[in-house]
């Protein structure tokens, strides 16, 4: 039971499966009635919301219920835990020097050719063990679940060999599988991150398609690892648009949801793809075409904006105004990985408003419901409802825009974080 409440966001109240347009700006917000004191919400032993509403309400219904865990919240607001809907977190080494040189005026592309980048963590990763990049990758995971976020997809791809990408996989499966990490994955193979050294791009997706994919798909028959996206870097000298469609295809056929990197530094019509394709999501889209953005309004697919990587490589920003205006659905994500390193949700949700011109109330929807539906989750999470998964975020703020607004202070501010009823 969370108790005395000063708002509860909803996001979308009638069980939408994700906002567009519109929709966007006009998230529910609960607030007390005039002269009574708070708002409650009640999570079952399930995990999940059974109800919530106004303190006097709610202490009637559930006087004869015991609870084991009772949360003051007076003074507080309650949110949607925030869904993450694009991150890198398993690595080993970082590339800070890189970061000094990007700050010195070298490209992306620049400092990716010259053998850093992608590659770079690529060889820092395969010397790493299982247990080195578990270890890893729960720290970051505690750290994002400090900065609110109860459901985040994390990426494989800095393996990009069968024994390499399996070992990122599996890391990822025994974080999803443990009972003291409070946070819930969803898992995406991107075996397609980069062409490893001493090969060529049709080498790597013939080998993504006959190697790498049937190895992961053998040990989830096994009941070993599971996973739910399928992901390319669909980039001008990485994988071309043919490349990244068979892949996608074989995704396609391993069950796997379509959720790709696209038209990020270089116009390449992956919106196009993906829409065709019936992308669950494309990220990035810094070059998206007008063609592009509309395919992507008619086919739903969901687009996951990362407002730290365009801020870190000063990128063209994303049009992000014209995608909402035509009816794309929006997600954000931090894309946690080397290059930016980000776990904060509330820091991207203030990115996206100040430098890609979104409203509080956008951001707010971005990574919540649909950030949930990026990952085709928007059904269980991603908003307040009865029944949804008791993800619950409790911020010390007489309003929820503080969430956003407090630039670099919103960890301060978390009281609470709930997920699945547990305190996390
Ligand atoms: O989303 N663009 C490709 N992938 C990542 C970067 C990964 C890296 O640089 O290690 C991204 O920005
Ligand atoms: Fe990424």
């Amino acid at each position: 039971l969370i108790k005395h409440a000063e708002q509860i966001v909803q996001v979308c109240a009638n069980n939408e499966d994700m906002l567009v347009g519109e929709a966007m700006k006009n998230i529910a917000v609960m607030k007390p009635e005039e002269g009574t004191s708070g708002l409650s919400l009640v999570i079952d032993r399930e995990g999940n919301i059974a109800d919530f509403g106004t303190d006097a309400k709610l202490e009637a219904k559930y006087a004869n219920w015991s609870f084991e865990n009772v949360l003051d919240a007076s003074g507080c607001c309650l949110l949607p835990g925030l869904v993450d809907a694009h991150t890198h977190p398993v690595w080993a080494g970082d590339r800070v020097h890189e970061f000094a040189m990007k700050l010195a005026g070298a490209t992306y592309m620049e400092v990716h050719k010259a053998g850093g980048g992608i590659n770079f963590t690529v060889e820092h990763t395969r010397n790493a063990s299982e247990k080195e990049l578990f270890v890893l990758f729960k720290e970051r995971l505690q750290r994002m679940v400090k900065a609110g976020t109860t459901l985040v997809e994390c990426k494989s791809g800095y393996g990009l060999d069968v024994e390499n990408e399996l070992k990122m996989l599996r890391v990822i499966e025994r974080a999803r599988r443990d009972d003291n990490i409070n946070i819930e994955i969803s898992s995406t193979y991107c075996g397609a991150h980069s062409v490893p050294k001493g090969s060529t791009a049709d080498e790597t997706t013939d080998d993504v398609i006959s190697k790498q994919i049937p190895a992961i798909k053998a040990e989830m028959e096994m009941g070993k690892l599971h996973v739910d996206n399928i992901d390319v870097f669909c980039e001008k000298g990485v994988f071309d648009i043919m490349q990244t469609r068979r892949i996608l295809e074989e995704g396609v056929k391993a069950g796997w949801r379509i959720n790709f990197h696209g038209d990020e530094l270089n116009p390449m019509k992956a919106a196009e793809l993906g829409a065709d394709m019936k992308a669950c999501a494309i990220s990035h889209l810094e070059e998206i075409s007008d063609n592009g953005i509309a395919a992507m309004a008619s086919a739903r697919s969901v687009a996951v904006i990362l407002p730290t990587t365009a801020y870190i490589l000063r990128l063209r920003a994303p049009p992000v105004r014209k995608m909402i205006e035509s009816g794309v659905p929006m997600a954000l994500g931090s894309d946690f990985n080397p290059n930016a390193f980000c776990l904060s949700m509330p820091l991207v949700m203030h990115l996206a408003c100040v430098n890609l011109r979104m409203s509080m109330p956008e951001a707010i929807a971005a990574s919540t419901i649909n950030a949930a539906a990026s990952l085709g989750r928007s059904e269980t999470h991603g908003s307040i409802e009865v029944g949804k998964r008791g993800n619950v975020l409790v911020i010390r703020a007489p309003k929820w825009e503080h969430l956003v607004y407090q630039l670099g202070g919103q960890n301060d501010i978390i009281a609470a974080v709930v997920c699945r009823g547990k305190i996390a």
